[in-house]
Formats: C-alpha cells, structure tokens, sequence
C-alpha cells in the first residue's frame, strides 16, 4: 500500500507533482526535500493551504534533510540542474550524476523498500545510475520520460486528427532523447491505421514533433523546461503503483538482454502495478527499429565516459 510518497527536487516538476498527488490520491504523509535553503518548506505550507479546499488529511513536510524520506513507499527523483535553451539532455549528466548517486545512497539507507521514479535528466541513464547504486530490484527503478513523450505523441496526433488520445493506440520507446522511437507503422485508431485519420504528409511529421518538443518547450522558456506534462506522467504512474491496476505503460527500465540490449536503460513498454515495473513487454521490432536501437550503447557510452 503506497501512503507515504518523496519527492527529491522542489523545483517547478516536484512541486506541481506533489500538488497532482494531493489532488489525486489519498497519501498518510507527502515529503518535499530540496538543498535550495527554504524552498521545499515554502512550497509545502503553500501546499497545506489547499487543505481547507481540498479536504484531505495527508500529512506534508517540507525540508532539507534526506532523514524525512525514511521509510517511504515510492521516492521520485527529480532534482538537478534543468535543460537550458542550447543544452542537450545529455550536457546535464555531469552535475545530475551526483545528485543521483547522494540520493541513491539516501534512499538505500532510508527507504530500502521503496519504488523509484526518475525524472532527472538524462533520465536513461539516471535511472542505469540508481540502478547501480541501490542494486534495487530492477522493477523498482522505473523512469519516467517514454511516458511523457507518449502524452507529446498523443496531443500531436490529436491536433492532426482530432480523434482524442483514448481512442488511440500509440506509444513512444526508447531514449527519452531527440533519438525516441516513434514508430507510426505501430500506431492505430480503434484498430484502423493511421491513414485512414491522417493524410500521408502528416503521419510522417509525427515522428520529429514529438522528439522535438521538449527542446521547443525549453527554446520559449529559456532557463527551464517543461514541468506540467513531466508531472503529470509522474502521478499517472505512481497512481498505477497505488492502485495496483498493471496498466501497460513505456518506461525507461534496466534491460537484461531484452531487445538485445544489457545493462543500459531505455523506455519500453512494461506492466505496472503494486510491485513497480513488474514485467517487460517486447515486441516484435521493425529493421529500422532494431537500428534505432543500436543508437542505445553509443548514448550511454558518450554520457558515461
Ligand atoms: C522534457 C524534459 C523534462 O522532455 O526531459 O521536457
């Protein structure tokens, strides 16, 4: 049972995820942790304004200590620097490294059971890292950002078609960089092809929208990137976790020789439920798919390095 939820990283993704959660769960205790002197205290009792709107009884704190996450049931990952405009995901490995290497070793000693998402970019290899770390089992160590880049996918092919994301069968895999697999071959809608919603010239557009959004969120912001989508993803996924209702999501996860890859992460689709990312699903894979992959290595060697 999932009643006390962390969130490492007070900044504009921790925040509103922590203010999702309140809205959408019912959580014994809710903790904040940032180093930002101040930050995760403000925004909790900003957060505990709500209550008298919103009714609920969970418990908030903010801080800056790692102690407060003891004993929690999933900790999100989200601190470390953001992209800027100009900067890949890849430019944040230096500093979020770090960051993810401190927390895994707080939660190891604090929350040894607890389920982890990563958020923290380069999320593929963040969540290698935690991985490494905690040497969790690798179902709970789940990274969020193939679901994020579905929900992109969705919108792109809603304002194409205007059918709505729940009639539409179509997921993103892979890195949860500009190299994301956005096969459109794979998508449908209520079992029909894409063709028959979206004109040839469209369908092909699909791919290089969705793995450029991001980059044109952080282009219009400038010094930060994108925070309601990214949180959102989170709660749907933790909402999966609470509620236990294996729900078919793409996440980056530890890959053990599935679709050829070992010891790497990257987002693919896994069942979700009370147990983190409970099992991996593969699927058959297209010739320019099993290339796309291969990019996988190179990635994590370049950040690695
Ligand atoms: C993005 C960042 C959060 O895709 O990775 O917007």
């Amino acid at each position: 049972m999932v009643k006390k939820v962390s969130i490492i990283g007070a900044g504009a993704v921790g925040s509103t995820l922590a203010y999702n959660l309140l809205n959408r769960l019912k959580l014994q205790e809710l903790v904040l942790i940032d180093i930002y002197p101040g930050l995760a205290c403000g925004i909790a009792l900003d957060l505990e304004d709500t209550r008298g709107i919103l009714n609920f009884s969970t418990n908030i704190i903010g801080s800056e200590n790692y102690s407060d996450i003891k004993g929690s049931d999933i900790v999100v990952l989200t601190a470390g620097v953001a992209r800027k405009q100009g900067m890949s995901r890849a430019d944040l490995f230096k500093t979020n490294s770090k960051v993810a290497v401190e927390a895994s070793r707080q939660i190891k000693k604090l929350a040894a059971s607890a389920i982890v998402i990563t958020v923290t970019n380069p999320l593929d290899v963040i969540t290698c890292i935690v991985n490494r770390q905690t040497k969790f089992d690798r179902k709970r160590v789940i990274g969020m950002g193939a679901l994020l880049d579905t929900s992109r996918l969705l919108n792109i092919i809603y304002k194409s078609c205007r059918i709505l994301p729940s009639s539409v069968d179509a997921f993103v895999y892979g890195l949860h960089n500009k190299d994301m697999i956005v096969s459109t071959a794979k998508m449908s809608i209520k079992g029909q092809k894409l063709d028959k919603f979206m004109s040839k010239q469209s369908i092909s557009q699909v791919p290089q929208k969705v793995q450029l959004r991001g980059a044109e969120i952080v282009k219009n912001l400038k010094t930060r990137s994108a925070s309601f989508a990214p949180a959102l993803s989170c709660s749907v996924l933790i909402e999966a976790i609470a509620f236990d209702k294996s729900e078919i999501m793409p996440v980056s996860v530890l890959l053990s020789g599935e679709y050829g890859l070992k010891g790497v992460c990257m987002g693919v689709p896994c069942v979700i439920n009370a147990k983190g990312a409970d099992s991996i699903i593969e699927m058959p894979l297209s010739a320019g798919e099993k290339k796309a992959i291969i990019k996988v290595n190179k990635f994590f060697q370049e950040c690695m390095i």
